[in-house]
């Protein structure tokens, strides 16, 4: 049995799997809507979420199968103080493979290590996000064609914003790739992230605290939100939350083909007045997120 901790869980060629079941299913749905017929998802979401938990039960429904589950810690018996093992060991009961997403760092490894079934981390606090990574890597794939000799710039809350450590380590693994880090001196990726994915590889990066700099060179640029629920005081999260804000104007220094990619939810750091460029990918990136979740679900649940 597998589970999909940390992306990188699985190896490229995996990914590559993946990216081309991902691909079928968008040409042809009609040969998937029976695959999971009588399997159960459950999406056990601690913190809150739009498109990660409704394109997981979207994907499910659209392989025939059934979703339960809670999306608050309040509703949960965390709330009368169930560990996250417990849960995890209950729930393994009654659903075929869960998709969990915990405020605390590790949360879904712990669920791993009491779970009959496998388990997805749908975000753990600032760690990780593989199953972003994935929709991330998707679209890469479908708009660039390949993911070799690629500069990408992430920008704004490279600290706390768990899509970017997950996205920096998938990357990491493809011949060609440059990082420019563009955040505050306070928002830098974390050491454990830079040493371990970039450093050790001897991957090419610069870190910079402008955005109109880096702008030129970028062939993706990986916008991100200011993550206000890990900040220690508020004071802090308000003096950074507006460093970064991308404007039609800062585009015009852009390639013609780079493309600019979210995670979502937005707050101020993309103006709507990019939304109408074509190289605004961020809404098709979300749409891609449930294709690349249902061919997760294919395979960790062994269907053909
Ligand atoms: C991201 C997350 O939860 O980390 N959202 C998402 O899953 N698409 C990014 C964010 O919340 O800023």
């Amino acid at each position: 049995m597998r589970h999909l901790i940390d992306i990188m869980d699985f190896s490229a060629a995996e990914i590559d799997e993946l990216i081309a079941t991902a691909t079928d299913i968008v040409a042809h749905p009609e040969k998937y809507r029976e695959k999971c017929r009588y399997k159960k998802l459950a999406t056990l979401f601690f913190e809150p979420s739009t498109r990660t938990r409704l394109s997981f039960e979207a994907a499910m429904m659209e392989l025939g199968g059934q979703v339960l589950g809670f999306s608050e810690a309040s509703s949960s018996s965390a709330a009368k103080g169930e560990s996250v093992a417990d849960t995890a060991a209950i729930v393994s009961g009654y659903a075929d493979i869960i998709a969990m997403r915990h405020p605390k760092e590790g949360a879904p490894l712990v669920a791993a290590s009491k779970s009959d079934v496998p388990i997805i981390n749908a975000g753990d606090g600032g760690h990780f996000h593989p199953t972003q990574t994935l929709t991330d890597l998707f679209t890469i794939h479908l708009e660039k064609g390949s993911f070799e000799n690629l500069t990408v710039g992430l920008c704004g809350d490279l600290k706390f914003g768990r899509t970017v450590h997950s996205l920096i380590a998938a990357l990491s693994r493809y011949t060609g790739i440059r990082f420019v880090l563009i955040s505050p001196e306070e928002l830098k990726v974390p050491s454990y992230v830079k040493n371990t994915y970039i450093k050790e590889k001897g991957i090419p990066y610069k870190q910079t605290t402008s955005l109109d700099e880096a702008m030129p060179e970028l062939d993706v640029l990986y916008m991100t939100r200011v993550q206000r629920e890990r900040f220690f005081n508020e004071e802090d999260y308000l003096r950074l939350r507006d460093s970064y804000i991308l404007t039609p104007e800062k585009m015009e220094k852009a390639k013609k083909d780079m493309i600019v990619l979210h995670p979502l939810p937005r707050v101020n750091e993309i103006s709507t007045e990019v939304d109408k460029d074509p190289r605004a990918a961020y809404f098709r990136q979300a749409k891609n997120g449930k294709f690349i979740r249902m061919a997760l679900i294919l395979k960790l649940l062994e269907v053909d």
